[in-house]
C-alpha cells in the first residue's frame, strides 16, 4: 500500500497526545498556550508538546508498509516520538536543492501540529566533520567559509526564528555535533589543524549561540561527543578549559548556553546497568578492561555528562548551575536476544565485561551503523538528576554513512565522502583499534534511508514497540 501525506498527517493528529504526555509525564487535555508565558524556561522540555518532522514520519510509514505485519505496527510507533530537524547545509533552510522543505515550512507544520516546541541541529560550520569523511561539509575555511557560514547559514537561520509568528515555538538547538571534540583530539587531521588555527569551529559556534539565543524561545545546546570519547582526564580537562573560554566568548557570556548533550548519533548506553567502573573482577577494575575501556573514568553517558557538567559549572569561567544534559538516545538501546539481564559469574575480566555489557560494539571507537544496535529510551523530560531530557537527535533509519564509495549523482547528491568506518570489510585504524567497524553493508550515503538499519533498530528497541 502507497501511503500518502495525508495518511501520514492523521496518523500525527491520533499522535500528539501520546508524545505530549510522554513529555510532559502528566495528563493534560489540552496543549498549553502557544505563547510562552514567562518568556526562557529553564528546562524547555517540560510540558513540551515537539513537532513530529513530517517528512520522517512519512519515511517511517513507507518502512513500515514494506514490512507488514507485527513489525510493521511496531515501526509505525516510532512516528509517535519527536526526532531532530537537520540543518545540514544552507539549501536545508531554504528547502531547496532536494529538500523536500524548508525551515519556514517545518515551523508552519510544526504550527499546524498544535506543537510548541520544535528540536533543530545547527551543523554546517566550514570544515565540517573533519576528522571523518561521511559527514564532510559544505564550506571550507580556506575559501572564506566561517563567514558564509555567519551570513548565508546562521544569519538565515535566525531571519526564519524571528518571525513573530513562530514566538510561541520553543526553537531546542543542538549546536555542532563533533566540532570541540574533534579540536582536543583531531588534530592530526589537516581539516581540524586549518579549523583550530584560525578559530573557525569556535568562532562559529560563538557566533551561532550568540546569534541565534539573542531570541527569548531559543535555547541552546553544546555538542560534548561522549563518553568514549572525551571520557579520560587527559581528554576531559582541556575540553573542560576549551568549552569554558568558548562560553566566555559568545556575546551575552554563557549565560547563553542552557546545557550540553552528549552521544549524538552514536551509540553509547545511558547507563550500564550491571556494571560499574570500579569494581573488580580477577583483581582488576572494570574500566581496565584494554581495547575496550582502556582505563576511562567514564564507561556510560550519564557518569560522564554528569562529571563533565560538574567541572563546567566550578571554578574560572563557570557556567551557571541551572545549566542542564541532554542525551540522544534514539540508537542506544541494545536490546534484542543479545541483551545480558544480569551480570555474569565470570572471573576473567574480558570475560565479565563482554558477558555484562549491554554495547555490543567491537569497539567503543566505533561509530557508523552499528550491527545489533536498538533505538533507546523514548524522549522524555527530566530521566535523572540535571538531566533536562533524553532526545532523538539522530532520526532512527538515517544512515550514518555509506558502506561503500557512492559517486556524486542522483543516490549522493551533496558529494558526501567514503568513510571507512562504515565499511563492514573495514580492518580499522588507531582510532578503534585497528578492529573491524562493526557498520552494516549496504549502506546509503548519511542521513539516507537505510531500511535494513530501521528493522535491526526498531527490533533491538528496549523496552520494545507494541504492535498496536
Ligand atoms: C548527515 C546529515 C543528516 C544527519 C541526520 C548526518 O550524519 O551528515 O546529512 O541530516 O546525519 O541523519
Amino acid at each position: 500500500m502507497q501511503t500518502t501525506y495525508s495518511t501520514a498527517l492523521s496518523s500525527l493528529a491520533s499522535l500528539t497526545m501520546t508524545t505530549f504526555l510522554m513529555l510532559s509525564g502528566q495528563a493534560r487535555s489540552e496543549p498549553k498556550d502557544l505563547k510562552l508565558m514567562g518568556g526562557h524556561l529553564e528546562n524547555p522540555f517540560v510540558d513540551a508538546t515537539f513537532y513530529r518532522n513530517a517528512d520522517y514520519v512519512l519515511a517511517v510509514m513507507k518502512a513500515a508498509d514494506i514490512e507488514g505485519g507485527e513489525l510493521g505496527k511496531q515501526m509505525r510507533q516510532v512516528a509517535g516520538h519527536p526526532t531532530f530537524l537537520w540543518l545540514d547545509s544552507i539549501a536545508a533552510v531554504h528547502g531547496t536543492d532536494g529538500y523536500p522543505r524548508s525551515l519556514a515550512g517545518h515551523f508552519d507544520e510544526a504550527i499546524k501540529q498544535r506543537a510548541n516546541a520544535i528540536g533543530l541541529v545547527i551543523y554546517n560550520l566550514p570544515n565540517r566533520d573533519g576528522s571523518a569523511l561521511a559527514s564532510n561539509g559544505e564550506l571550507l575555511v580556506s575559501k572564506n567559509g566561517l563567514e558564509r557560514y555567519k551570513t548565508e547559514y546562521i544569519d538565515a537561520i535566525y531571519k526564519v526564528l524571528k518571525q513573530e509568528k513562530y514566538s510561541g515555538l520553543r526553537v531546542i538547538m543542538v549546536i555542532e555535533p563533533d566540532s570541540l571534540p574533534n579540536l582536543i583530539t583531531n588534530l592530526t587531521f589537516e581539516r581540524v589543524r586549518e579549523a583550530e588555527k584560525s578559530g573557525a569551529y569556535v568562532k562559529g559556534v560563538q557566533y551561532a549561540v550568540g546569534t541565534l539565543r539573542s531570541l527569548p524561545n531559543t535555547y541552546a545546546y553544546i555538542d560534548i561527543g561522549h563518553a568514549g570519547w572525551m571520557g579520560w582526564p587527559s581528554n576531559l580537562n582541556p575540553f573542560v578549559e576549551l568549552l569554558k573560554t568558548t562560553g566566555a566568548g559568545i556575546s551575552g557570556g554563557n549565560g547563553q548556553v542552557d546545557g550540553f548533550i552528549s552521544n549524538v548519533s552514536n551509540y553509547n548506553p545511558a547507563v550500564e546497568p550491571y556494571l560499574k567502573a570500579e569494581q573488580q573482577v580477577g583483581g582488576q577494575p572494570v574500566r581496565s578492561l584494554s581495547g575496550w575501556y582502556d582505563w576511562n573514568d567514564h564507561i556510560d553517558e550519564q557518569s560522564y555528562a554528569t562529571a563533565l557538567r560538574d567541572a563546567l559549572t566550578t571554578g574560572k569561567d563557570a557556567y551557571p548551575d541551572r545549566i542542564g544534559l541532554l542525551l540522544d538516545t534514539s540508537r542506544n538501546g541494545w536490546g534484542g536476544p543479545a541483551r545480558p539481564s544480569a551480570a555474569s559469574r565470570s572471573n576473567d575480566l574480558k570475560t565479565f565485561v563482554r558477558e555484562t555489557s549491554i554495547d555490543k560494539r567491537i569497539h567503543k571507537g566505533n561509530w557508523g551503523n552499528q550491527t545489533g544496535a536498538g533505538i533507546g529510551a523514548r524522549p522524555v523530560a527530566k530521566p535523572a538528576p540535571h538531566y533536562h531530557a533524553y532526545v532523538w537527535v539522530k532520526p532512527p533509519g538515517e544512515s550514518d554513512g555509506s558502506s561503500q564509495l557512492i559517486p556524486k549523482g542522483p543516490d549522493n547528491p551533496a558529494g558526501k565522502g567514503f568513510d571507512q568506518m562504515c565499511d563492514p570489510t573495514y580492518r580499522g585504524n588507531s582510532l578503534n583499534g585497528n578492529n573491524f567497524t562493526g557498520a552494516m553493508p549496504n549502506a546509503p550515503v548519511a542521513g539516507r534511508w537505510f531500511q535494513a538499519q530501521f528493522v535491526q533498530l526498531v527490533k533491538n528497541a528496549p523496552p520494545p514497540f507494541k504492535s498496536e
